[in-house]
């Protein structure tokens, strides 16, 4: 599915204080002589923190008297933040046992950076490539080497919808298929009263959308676009793509730029709006809610996008140099086991990387979504993954600053000019045909021209 072109990074870095920051939900001061695992991770909602949580208490069940510090760096997604602290503490020997980070291009820069350490054995030991599928399998590789597992599989183009507030003005979700229809709903919910018929939120979840909206084009769009191949402002599909975003928008809540995704994902739980296109870590504001899904809440595929699966893999990344090294790989082969996995995912929203999960531990929600994980014809990588992480900090400036001013000239010549800039960075080259399952003894679904880097 990816190949990997050589082409050596250069990564310039601050080298940080290796004080941390004070803050953290499972922060734990461990005295003298303790063994003590730490390890790093952007997950503040509530339910990220409960699935979090649950990981933690089956280690130190399997661990007695091992003092665990999970460290929040709130602000998810990316490297940023990240990146100087691993950095610092590698370079002074205190590394951490492990930190969260995406699969595919997440942990590139780490790895050009030297600070990582592969884990081939760990896998091995822990027979993870008999229930993982390829295509994890393949993510979870920079080089041909394993440096992290994944926890999870989380996918990028649900939209979540109030069941109530539809079926109050006759809105069917089911007929929900085309940008037009979806469009037209919101007309209806907007002349009825309904001010801001989607919900929308900060920064990268406006990132979220759009990139939902690129694949909905097509995946021969999307894989042109992640391959760092439009480089022209004037392109068509890109113009496109804005056009339905720009349309799209006019449906938004107001203060979308100054809205957190779980703030956002609470305004649908309380009926206030009605749509919400977000990754399915929504699905755990839901449940922790108490909402039961085709209920009290419901979701549909982004439309344009029924037939596709766009992933985000959380992992765990192995640095070089941990400081308990026996605690770090025990940590690590508990979060990619079928215990590890059916502790966190339940409450994460995400299902299992595993195809061996037990899935009567899974919401209803959950369940739809490891039938369609199964069945998707296309099955593509978020941004997350998919763009060296110097484009997607780029994009995460573009696409909000859209969604403020919404001149397409200005996003698609800067989306164009960025691409191009970059163009060194976009190593990775993405063959995203329909997914080819394996008839006999299925591992799950494997990409068309799959290969690992
Ligand atoms: C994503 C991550 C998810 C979830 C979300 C919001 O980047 O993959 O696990 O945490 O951010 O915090």
């Amino acid at each position: 599915m990816l190949v990997m072109r050589a082409r050596p990074g250069v990564v310039t870095v601050l080298f940080l204080l290796l004080t941390l920051p004070a803050h953290g939900q499972g922060r734990r001061v461990p005295s003298a002589g303790t063994p003590h695992l730490l390890i790093y991770h952007w997950w503040s909602s509530s339910s990220e923190q409960a699935a979090l949580n649950a990981l933690i208490d089956r280690f130190r069940a399997r661990q007695p008297g091992v003092a665990v510090t999970a460290q929040n760096i709130p602000g998810g997604g990316g490297a940023a933040k990240l990146f100087p602290i691993v950095k610092a503490r590698v370079g002074a020997g205190k590394a951490p046992g492990a930190f969260q980070m995406h699969a595919g291009y997440g942990a590139q820069i780490f790895f050009e950076a030297g600070l990582l350490s592969p884990i081939d054995d760990l896998w091995a030991d822990n027979k993870l490539e008999d229930v993982m599928p390829a295509l994890i399998q393949d993510l979870s590789k920079l080089d041909g080497h394993y440096y992290s597992v994944p926890i999870n599989v989380h996918r990028i183009n649900v939209v979540w919808y109030h069941k109530a507030l539809l079926d109050r003005h006759r809105i069917d979700p089911r007929t929900l298929t085309t940008w037009d229809a979806f469009f037209g709903a919101a007309d209806t919910l907007k002349e009825q009263g309904v001010a801001a018929p989607i919900q929308m939120g900060e920064g990268w979840t406006a990132t979220m959308v759009f990139q939902s909206i690129v694949a909905s084009q097509g995946m021969d769009v999307y894989e042109d676009w992640v391959n760092g191949k439009m480089r022209k402002a004037d392109d068509p599909r890109m113009r496109e793509a804005l056009r339905i975003f720009g349309r799209y928008l006019t449906y938004v809540n107001e203060d979308h730029a100054k809205t957190g995704w779980d703030v956002a994902v609470k305004r649908i739980i309380r009926g206030e709006s009605a749509f919400y296109a977000m990754g399915d870590w929504a699905d755990g504001e839901f449940r922790l809610a108490g909402l039961v899904h085709d209920r009290d809440y419901g979701t549909l595929p982004v439309p344009g996008t029924s037939a596709m699966y766009g992933v985000t893999i959380d992992s765990f990344q192995h640095p070089r140099g941990a400081e308990n090294p026996s605690l770090a790989r025990r940590w690590l082969a508990l979060v990619s086991s079928r215990e590890g996995q059916d502790a966190f995912n339940p409450l994460k929203g995400s299902i299992s990387a595993r195809t061996d999960a037990d899935i009567e531990r899974y919401d209803a929600y959950q369940r739809s979504a490891i039938a369609a994980f199964k069945s998707a014809k296309w099955i593509f990588p978020s941004v997350d993954l998919a763009v060296p992480d110097a484009y997607r900090v780029q994009l995460n400036e573009i696409i909000p600053a859209f969604a403020g001013d919404r001149d397409s000239d200005k996003a698609a010549s800067l989306l164009a000019a960025t691409t191009s800039r970059l163009s060194p960075k976009f190593t990775r080259v993405w063959s995203l045909t329909p997914v080819q399952r394996q008839p006999e003894g299925d591992k799950g679904p494997r990409a068309k021209g799959g290969k690992g880097v």
